[in-house]
């Protein structure tokens, strides 16, 4: 089945349009200190998957002293993140790559691993297929060394989209749209960005990184009130701090998870226990 849509093209859409900088200005502080705490963990070769213009990139680069090989689809993006880091493309602390995981992949020594790789802001939702999906989960793992992990945020079915769940009931029937997809749009001063989505349930999120031969550390809320409020205002970011200590997991918005490349012991897949808000293994 060929894809709904051009994530392509949308997401050069969205970057050219400058409503992606409108809506999410900077990155998520509470996924950006996940990320830094797992950099003082694991070490600083880092690798940013859909990367997009750069707001995690930008700020872990200066927040610590990680090298990050940062890949994106979009050419927008790449070219946006690009020209805006440039000193640290120029001193070699960041790598831009046009293109997924196996443009990745075959643009590095095949001996080199990643001490961390992200996938952060819904970006794995946005691959279409599952099969993809699982691919990309699988190349990841295959790029990380032993003990690597991954930080990977994905939307949660139960809090988003809820009328475009309702449509996409036929265009799944149609056989257009897999199980938990949508298509839905993004408007903004007469610009119309298409957009595709895989919504995910907290255990189907969990099942698929076991099932690449990820070991789950932590699985916690990305956040209960939208990216873009909690991104944009400094009370909204404080209010959804105090939501992470009351809410059950099942009403964030996103789910984050830290997974760990799992050992042949970690093999059998296990019921994760959630962990308690804030905690990071
Ligand atoms: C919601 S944006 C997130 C961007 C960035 N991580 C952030 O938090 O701002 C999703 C990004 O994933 C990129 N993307 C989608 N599929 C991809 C793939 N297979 N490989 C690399 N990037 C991809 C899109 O082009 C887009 O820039």
């Amino acid at each position: 089945m060929p894809p709904p849509i051009s994530v392509v093209e949308a997401y050069d859409q969205y970057f050219a349009s400058r409503l992606y900088d409108k809506r999410y200005p900077q990155a998520n502080s509470s996924t950006l200190a996940v990320v830094l705490d797992q950099i003082g963990r694991l070490g600083t070769k880092v690798l940013d998957i859909g990367c997009g213009n750069g707001r995690y990139a930008e700020a872990l680069l200066k927040q610590s002293t990680a090298t990050i090989v940062a890949c994106d689809i979009s050419r927008e993006a790449i070219d946006e993140l690009s020209s805006r880091y440039a000193g640290y493309v120029t001193s070699g602390r960041l790598r831009p790559v046009h293109g997924d995981l196996s443009v990745v992949a075959g643009s590095i020594d095949p001996d080199e691993k990643f001490d961390l790789a992200i996938m952060l802001f819904g970006v794995l939702g946005h691959i279409y297929s599952r099969t993809l999906r699982h691919e990309t989960l699988a190349s990841i793992r295959a790029l990380l060394r032993p003990g690597g992990r991954i930080v990977v945020t994905v939307p949660n079915a139960a809090r988003r989209f809820s009328r475009q769940q309702v449509a996409a009931k036929s265009l799944f029937t149609a056989g257009h749209l897999e199980a938990g997809d949508v298509l839905y749009e993004r408007t903004s001063d007469g610009i119309v960005v298409k957009m595709y989505y895989h919504l995910y349930a907290i255990d189907e999120f969990v099942q698929e990184l076991e099932q690449q031969g990820f070991r789950i550390v932590h699985v916690g809320a990305e956040s209960f009130l939208p990216e873009s409020a909690v991104v944009r205002s400094k009370l909204l970011r404080k209010l959804d701090g105090v939501l992470k200590t009351l809410l059950p997991l099942r009403y964030a918005y996103g789910f984050v998870a830290v997974a760990e490349v799992a050992s042949e012991a970690d093999a059998s897949p296990r019921v994760p226990r959630p962990s308690a808000p804030g905690e990071v293994k």
